[in-house]
């Protein structure tokens, strides 16, 4: 272990949220290039059923434990002893964040600094952090680049870009290279359309399935940038376990605008006969563009968002993947 460490090799990686929607694809996404690796996931939103595969692999562990529990957290990273740990654990929802700023500081800043510590003191060389486009707030400038100046407007927004503040410095500070990735609508298999509060194209997909009507909030043009979960893994992948890879703050976005009538569309152009759509009032507080700038990520990470939509949308209707 110790010599891996030397040599400047990343194979031991440990993922927090890793029975999550994203958490799941990223385990699997490390496992297929041979890496070891630990998941922790507290299984509030998460489900050891998105762990399936990950869990038929010798070199995959998991862990029901809370970011929040410093000493077992600490315990767990020096046992582990990771080269590399990916930090996608956080209370997800918008309006319970909202509803809860302490639970949401606990977790979504507290738990990233508690892992950040953790990860320190195992002298882990990488740590990629999962920030969000929530960090830009309502900006009009289109499409956003990380040069544009963060505003976040909910307190889930405030703890990301927090969460950056704080892992920026253990660069200089304990020489743990960190990269802070702003996703944009992530979408694809194994996320929860249960969730109120889960993304329009799961939950549109899943009405589909149902022949039940979908209902649009608004006039259906706002646009969303959507990115296949598969496409993001794989950055994520490529962040931690790179060694050569410049850590900072990059959006992972595809750069397309897609309006709610073209979702509704292509799934239209796979389950036929769907019901109209069901118009109702805009919601307050909904933004009406979201669009992101991919050319950083393009530039210095390689990052490209190579599964088109329509693609995606067809891969959405295979569940198990
Ligand atoms: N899905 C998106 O479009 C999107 C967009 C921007 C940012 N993100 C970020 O990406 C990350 C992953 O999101 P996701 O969409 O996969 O959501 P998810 O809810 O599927 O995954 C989050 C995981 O973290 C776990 N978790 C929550 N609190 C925990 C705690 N205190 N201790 C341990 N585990 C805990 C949950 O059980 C869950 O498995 C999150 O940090 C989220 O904020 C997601």
């Amino acid at each position: 272990m110790e010599d891996q460490k030397n040599t400047g090799e990343i194979s031991r990686v440990m993922v927090t949220g890793a029975a999550g929607f994203i958490g799941s694809h990223t385990c699997d996404a490390l496992l297929q290039k041979g890496k070891t690796v630990t998941g922790i996931d507290n299984l509030s939103t998460g489900s050891l059923d998105n762990l399936a595969d990950a869990l038929r692999h010798d070199t995959f562990s998991f862990h029901q434990a809370d970011i929040c529990e410093t000493s077992l957290i600490a315990k767990l990273f020096n046992d582990f002893q990771p080269d590399a740990v990916i930090h996608l654990a956080a209370l997800v929802s918008v309006p319970i964040a909202e509803e809860n700023p302490d639970e949401n500081d606990r977790i979504n800043v507290l738990g990233t600094k508690t892992v950040a510590q953790a990860a320190s003191t195992c002298a882990t060389k990488r740590i990629v952090f999962a920030s969000s486009a929530a960090v830009y707030g309502n900006s009009e400038h289109l499409p956003l680049s990380e040069a544009e100046p963060t505003n976040p407007i909910n307190q889930y927004g405030k703890a990301k870009l927090e969460s950056e503040s704080l892992l920026l410095p253990y660069e200089k500070s304990h020489a743990m290279i960190p990269t802070c990735l702003r996703f944009f609508n992530v979408y694809g298999p194994r996320q929860d359309p249960d969730s109120p509060y889960s993304g329009v194209i799961s939950i549109f997909s899943r009405a589909c399935i149902q022949g039940e009507p979908v209902t649009v909030f608004g006039d259906g043009h706002q646009t969303r940038d959507f990115v296949f979960v598969k496409d993001i893994a794989h950055a994520v992948v490529a962040s931690a376990t790179n060694p050569i890879l410049p850590g900072g703050i990059y959006n992972l976005c595809s750069g397309t605008g897609i309006t709610l009538l073209e979702l509704l569309d292509a799934l239209a152009s796979i389950h036929h006969d769907i019901p109209a759509p069901l118009f109702k009032e805009k919601r307050e507080g909904d933004l009406r563009h979201s669009l992101g700038d991919p050319s950083r990520a393009r530039e210095i990470l390689g990052f490209t968002a190579t599964t088109s939509f329509a693609e995606g949308i067809r891969k959405l209707q295979t569940p198990n993947q």
